[in-house]
């Protein structure tokens, strides 16, 4: 007797696009195949529909403590969920910045009595916290360790490698990097006399990721390192990327926002897509979205960073940068899909088996015997216009309003028990 049977399910095993019945116990996957005689409490009728483990959204802010009027750990995980994502980490930006194993406890516990799907936090190295990463390295709720090389919300900024290479030596975890040199920043941040959110990526240049991202690769000599590069933005990182050999695993993963839109939409949305590292030009677009079509881009995350419209509109100099992605993530790269830009494993690979391996999370990811049952079920004949009534997450817009995407999930489950 199972307790839930998903009778007669498209989805990918092993790689190969099949239809299969999915019987769930105990909230794992305990059996995968064709279920004529099995009983179950509950059957979920598939056909027709794609079966889909919950997408892992590897970077997301969500802003508490400190920031509770744009998101909070519940609206946040409440909004993952209701677009397909069952898991997420959240980043160190936060006020106080999750450095301290104490600020790790008070999120995990936050977590525990708050969070509608599963959640991670990545804690920012600083110049004098390596000890504390070392502690955490085994706290359960730990993601990783989060370098910020240039400025950006929050201010966690590191410019000094020493720490790093302590870091590096001493914390067994996942490090992800917020490229953006800082000493490429400060060259040009005075070269554009008034500013504005049209010229928010000649301010913050792809020079400035590029560099970043040859910094990191200095690091990446050894084997047993695991590196991930976040939000991608320009066709100069995946240069770098495919020029640089490097002994360590080094990953990275894309927005949708970058893979959607470039800094001629600012003219449009203004400061609401002003975003750290910012969208770049048409050819960077292209070169992010065939790499994550060809596998050089590993994962798509949202960086989820949600900022108030009243913030938003403030003039550019003092308007927060950041763009919210949770409630559209998973149904933006199921539209690709419908559009047959991507297939459907690549979709499964990029949204959930790349970034549960990335992260470390062997336990889910993937349709398979043994692992979590988080799961949500799509119809991928429907689509969705994205309206700003529809948008979950407490900051309340998106950049992707008007935007036809697939339609939100049909049902989702964390570990089998169903939460929409
Ligand atoms: O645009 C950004 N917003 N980039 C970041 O690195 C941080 C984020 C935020 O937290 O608002
Ligand atoms: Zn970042
Ligand atoms: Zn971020």
């Amino acid at each position: 007797m199972y307790d839930t049977i998903f009778k007669s399910a498209t989805t990918v095993v092993d790689g190969e696009v099949v239809v299969r019945d999915v019987g769930v116990t105990s909230g794992r996957i305990e059996k995968i195949g064709t279920m004529e005689k099995e009983s179950a409490r509950r059957e979920v009728p598939c056909e027709g529909r794609l079966l889909m483990p919950g997408a892992i959204d590897m970077h997301a802010h969500l802003r508490e403590p400190g920031g509770t009027h744009k998101e909070d750990i519940s609206s946040g995980t409440a909004a993952a969920v209701a677009a397909g994502v069952t898991t997420v980490l959240d980043m160190p930006n936060t006020n106080p910045p999750t450095t301290t194993v104490s600020a790790l406890r008070e999120k995990t516990a936050i977590a525990g009595r708050t969070a509608h799907c599963r959640i991670g936090f990545f804690m920012a190295l600083t110049a004098r916290n390596v000890d504390q990463l070392e502690q955490a390295a085994s706290i359960p709720g730990f993601a990783g360790v989060k370098v910020y090389l240039g400025s950006t919300t929050g201010n966690i900024l590191l410019t000094d490698v020493d720490p790093l290479e302590t870091a590096l030596a001493r914390v067994p975890a996942l490090f992800a990097f917020h490229a953006e040199l800082e000493s490429v920043l400060q060259r040009h941040k005075d070269d554009v006399a008034l500013p504005d959110a049209r010229s928010h990526h000649v301010l913050r240049p792809p020079e400035a990721v590029t560099e970043g991202t040859r910094l990191v690769l200095e690091h990446a000599s050894r084997p047993g390192l695991r590196l991930h590069l976040c939000h991608v933005s320009t066709a100069g990182e995946l240069e770098v990327l495919d020029d640089t050999p490097t002994a360590s695993e080094v990953t990275c993963e894309v927005t949708p926002h970058h893979l959607r839109f470039t800094h001629e939409d600012a003219a449009r949305l203004d400061n609401r897509i002003k975003v750290n590292p910012p969208v770049q030009g048409k050819a960077d677009r292209k070169a992010l979205r065939a790499a994550l079509a060809d596998g050089r881009i590993q994962a798509v995350a949202t960086d989820h960073a949600p900022h108030t419209l009243e913030e938003k509109n403030r003039p550019y100099p003092s308007a927060p940068s950041g763009v919210p992605g949770l409630d559209i993530m998973v149904p933006w790269v199921l539209r690709l899909v419908q559009e047959g830009k991507l297939t459907i494993q690549r979709a499964f690979e990029v949204l959930c088996s790349n970034p549960a391996r990335i992260a470390g999370m062997d336990d889910r990811g993937r349709i398979e015997e043994g692992l979590d049952a988080d799961l949500a079920l799509w119809d991928l004949d429907s689509t969705w216009k994205v309206e700003r009534s529809d948008i979950n997450s407490r900051c309340g817009w998106s950049p992707f309003e008007g935007d036809t995407l697939a339609a939100r999930p049909l049902g989702v489950w964390v570990q089998g028990e169903r939460r929409v």
